[in-house]
């Protein structure tokens, strides 16, 4: 540690000489202390209880009345200067404590951004608008329905009655014996004709859920049904519809297969099948004329009026779009996954 300069003389014996000196000493030492810690020490040792200066201080009650102005006066001036001094490196240190964290916690400008990084639609977002664009450019409006659908809508009105065998197609999520969580978009044809005049023509594009999962099904999905009423429609319309849909909707030439199938709420009925890349057969849409009995449910006369209706499966014909094996992709929230459709 640094020598600490000294007096190592009585008070009295003392002059002014000793104590300028001792001073510029003391000083200097103030004015090379390198940091807080060093200053800190040289204030306990030069202004400290046991520091020089206290000691002599206390000397003070021996010296007659000239002997106290005359060294009072001395003291005075030494602490008034040594004070200055610890001010002064005081300040001066922590200036250089100041710019030292300053240069240490500089941020480089020149570096370059990290960018803003924008989301963009899910794949099924984006075809659900490419398939809801073809038709409502082809007169269709959108409607919708709830997904917990009640037993009449998704089931009896579609002339699926209790224990009805065609139940089972549907592994169906129930609630209770009233409610359920909607197996097909189907239900909405039953409200739409419900609640307006023929003619009608509309699309519901919607969420759907069956107990189901694997490489083409999941438990929840998506649907676009269709459905289609008025005085002369007929199934060469539907099919019409459907072969113009997948050209526009592909925008080329797919090999399509028109399979007969059975629905309860349409006859006679239909699935299509579209050939895949990989050489396999992939359902995308099952489809019909409207079952008189449907139309009666919902107060429409058969005689006076015809319809067909489709239900397409969405994440389907992404697939095909896109090429995609697995639909379960579509649901993983895998960014790598889904950048690739930005
Ligand atoms: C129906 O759901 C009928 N409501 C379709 C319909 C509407 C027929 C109107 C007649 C008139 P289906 O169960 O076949 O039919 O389902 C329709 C389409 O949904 C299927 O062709 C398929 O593309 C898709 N799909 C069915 N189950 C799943 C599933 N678990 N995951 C993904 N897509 C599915
Ligand atoms: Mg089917």
């Amino acid at each position: 540690m640094t020598t600490i300069p000294t007096l190592n003389q009585p008070l009295s014996e003392l002059n002014e000489q000793d104590f300028a000196n001792f001073a510029d000493l003391a000083c200097k030492l103030i004015d090379d202390a390198q940091n807080e810690t060093q200053l800190q020490e040289l204030k306990v040792a030069l202004q400290g209880k046991k520091s020089e200066i206290t000691v002599l201080s206390k000397q003070m009650g021996g010296l007659d009345a000239n002997g106290k102005k005359t060294y009072g006066a001395y003291l005075h001036e030494l602490r008034t200067r040594l004070s200055k001094a610890f001010d002064e490196r005081g300040a001066f240190l922590a200036f250089l404590a100041l710019n030292e964290k300053l240069a240490s916690e500089q941020v480089d400008i020149s570096l370059p951004a990290r960018g803003v990084a924008t989301g963009s639609l899910h794949p099924i977002t984006h075809i659900t608008q490419r398939m809801k664009q073809f038709f409502t450019q082809a007169g269709f409006s959108v409607a919708t329905g709830p997904e917990v659908e009640s037993d009449y809508y998704n089931f009896e009105a579609l002339n699926i009655p209790d224990h009805h065998p065609a139940r089972a197609m549907h592994d169906t999520f129930y609630f209770d014996a009233h409610y359920l969580l909607r197996t097909h978009t189907s239900g909405v044809q039953i409200r739409t004709m419900e609640s307006s005049e023929p003619p009608l023509r509309i699309i519901c594009p919607g969420r759907v859920y069956r107990c189901d999962s694997d490489q083409t099904h999941s438990p929840m999905f998506h649907q676009m049904e269709g459905l289609m009423i008025s005085k002369s429609s007929n199934f060469a319309e539907l099919k019409g519809i459907i072969h113009e849909f997948l050209n526009a909707f592909f925008g080329k030439e797919m090999t399509v297969r028109f399979r007969p199938s059975f629905f309860p709420f349409t006859e006679p009925s239909a699935e299509v099948d579209i050939l895949s890349d990989n050489g396999k057969w992939l359902e995308v849409l099952g489809c019909g004329m409207v079952h008189p009995q449907v139309l009666r449910n919902c107060g429409i006369n058969p005689d006076e009026y015809t319809g067909f209706a489709f239900g397409m499966g969405i994440e389907r014909f992404a697939m095909l779009y896109y090429g995609i094996s697995d639909l379960r992709l579509f649901f993983q929230n895998d960014l790598r996954f889904l950048k690739q459709f930005a």
